[in-house]
């Protein structure tokens, strides 16, 4: 299941960020997503309302390919397994957790800003990594430089943080990149307001100018 997630998700070059208060609102913004032309996303484990939004989307929506992000404590990561997330994600490398998703045989996608955090990753068999903070861990140019030894290895990098519509092509541009995260897409407040239109219309503009890289 794990590997069969990580082609899934190399197919996907755009992963919305999402940080949620209302669980109600879990489904109604996934079908917002689903009218753009976006079947995956990224609930972040941020907030109070996050496990049963996780939960919520899974139950209502199979079709969606579910990810919890900002997954850094251990009973978040097992709240994750028990809810059935297809994948997880970090803003770092907790060992313990990248061993956990792979023990329940789910893709984990840890956070790393050096090249010593990549060869964990690699060590611990990671085959995509987020790159985080990127717009403050160095941007583009930082992952250039990081893409020329680690590139050959075959190892995908997610950027977020600091990534937007305006920059989103230079960084899909490089081919050690097969996705960006953002939460422009649907922003907390678009989500507060039940602003789904222009939640689906973000996410149409963003896949439209994901398919010009
Ligand atoms: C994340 O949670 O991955 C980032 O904080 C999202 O960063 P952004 O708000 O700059 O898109």
């Amino acid at each position: 299941m794990e590997k069969k997630m990580l082609n899934e998700l190399l197919k996907r070059p755009v992963i919305p960020v999402i940080v949620i208060d209302d669980a109600n609102d879990a489904v109604p913004l996934a079908e917002a997503l689903l009218a753009g032309g976006m079947d995956v996303i990224e609930v972040t484990c941020r907030t109070a309302a996050a496990p049963q939004a996780l939960a919520n989307i899974k139950k209502a929506l199979p079709e969606m390919l579910l990810g919890a992000g900002t997954v850094v404590t251990e009973d978040q990561a097992k709240m994750c397994i028990d809810t059935g997330v297809s994948f997880g994600l970090a803003p770092g490398l907790n060992p313990d957790t990248v061993k956990f998703f792979q023990a329940n045989d789910t893709l984990f996608i840890p956070g790393v800003m050096t090249p010593s955090e990549i060869e964990q990753g690699l060590s611990l068999g990671c085959k995509m990594l987020k790159f985080f903070p990127a717009g403050a861990a160095g941007g583009v140019n930082m992952l250039k430089n990081l893409a020329a030894p680690y590139g050959p290895l075959g190892v995908k990098f997610c950027p977020t943080g600091g990534v937007n519509l305006d920059n989103m092509l230079e960084w899909l541009s490089m081919p050690i990149v097969s996705a960006i995260g953002g939460s422009w897409l649907a922003t907390k407040q678009q989500i507060a307001d039940k602003d789904w239109g222009t939640i689906t219309q973000q996410v149409k503009e963003a896949l439209a100018k994901a398919s010009e890289a």
